[in-house]
């Protein structure tokens, strides 16, 4: 079976509510045609707007964060059926801004990995490496340890309802995107590690994010084993997005 290919809107903390009602009518004409899964992940406060004007559309909606019980004293946190019960489709996980800001650690991934499939939500599982990594040439053994972590607690069998977004650090809100050699490099060893785990890589979507743009989409998503993207600064613009969606 091919694997779909995904491309994915990573608003990050940008748009408010009546932002995003306005990018949404100016994107759906834009993609009206599509055949690729199209997610937007805007702030908690905008998915209910998204998801009820995208309604009947290609695109699907994640939030970019949730915790991993369903409920309790975490003052500030949203659960899964918190975003199941608005519609949502997906969640990001694991984002380098996360990890790096919030203390976003591998052990709480290994907890919301599960608990986002049980509630039946698509993680989107962010993984990448520092420049500091690439430079010491430990981008595999990073990215092992990672992918060992996180999915610690996910049966082989569930690993292709997720997604992975391979996203270098050094490449993200940069403009210094991986040429597209190295991503297919990289998203490739990704694959066979999954392999290697038991999983059946062949059929688990694997994004690249960072710095992705109109002019350099096509060429990246064209790798054997890049199905897409995950975009952050790009797709704040209806015309930019929609030419990434396009590309794929
Ligand atoms: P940029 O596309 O702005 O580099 O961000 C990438 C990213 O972090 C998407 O999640």
């Amino acid at each position: 079976m091919p694997r779909r290919p995904y491309i994915a809107a990573n608003w990050k903390m940008h748009k408010t509510v009546s932002e995003a009602a306005e990018f949404v009518d100016a994107l759906l004409p834009k993609i009206a045609a599509t055949q690729h899964d199209v997610v937007i992940c805007p702030s908690f406060l905008a998915l209910s707007e998204v998801i009820e004007r995208s309604r009947g559309s290609a695109v699907r909606v994640a939030a970019q964060n949730m915790h991993e019980e369903e409920s309790g004293a975490f003052t500030g946190e949203v659960s899964a059926p918190m975003l199941v019960e608005l519609d949502v489709d997906a969640v990001v996980l694991g984002h380098s801004e996360r990890r790096q800001y919030f203390g976003e650690t591998d052990d709480s991934l290994a907890r919301k990995v599960p608990a986002a499939l049980a509630a039946g939500l698509e993680p989107i599982l962010c993984i990448g490496e520092s420049e500091e990594a690439r430079d010491a040439g430990q981008t595999e053994g990073v990215l092992e340890r990672q992918l060992q972590a996180d999915l610690a607690k996910v049966e082989p069998g569930r690993v292709p309802e997720i997604v992975i977004a391979y996203e270098p650090i050094w490449a993200i809100g940069t403009g210094r995107t991986a040429t597209p050699e190295q991503a297919q490099e990289t998203i490739a060893f990704i694959r066979d590690a999954l392999r290697e785990r038991g999983a059946a890589g062949d059929s688990v979507r694997i994004l690249y994010g960072g710095s992705v743009k109109p002019s350099n989409a096509a060429e990246l998503m064209a790798q054997p084993d890049i199905d897409g993207a995950l975009v952050g600064g790009a797709s704040l613009d209806p015309d930019d997005f929609a030419a990434i969606v396009e590309a794929a």
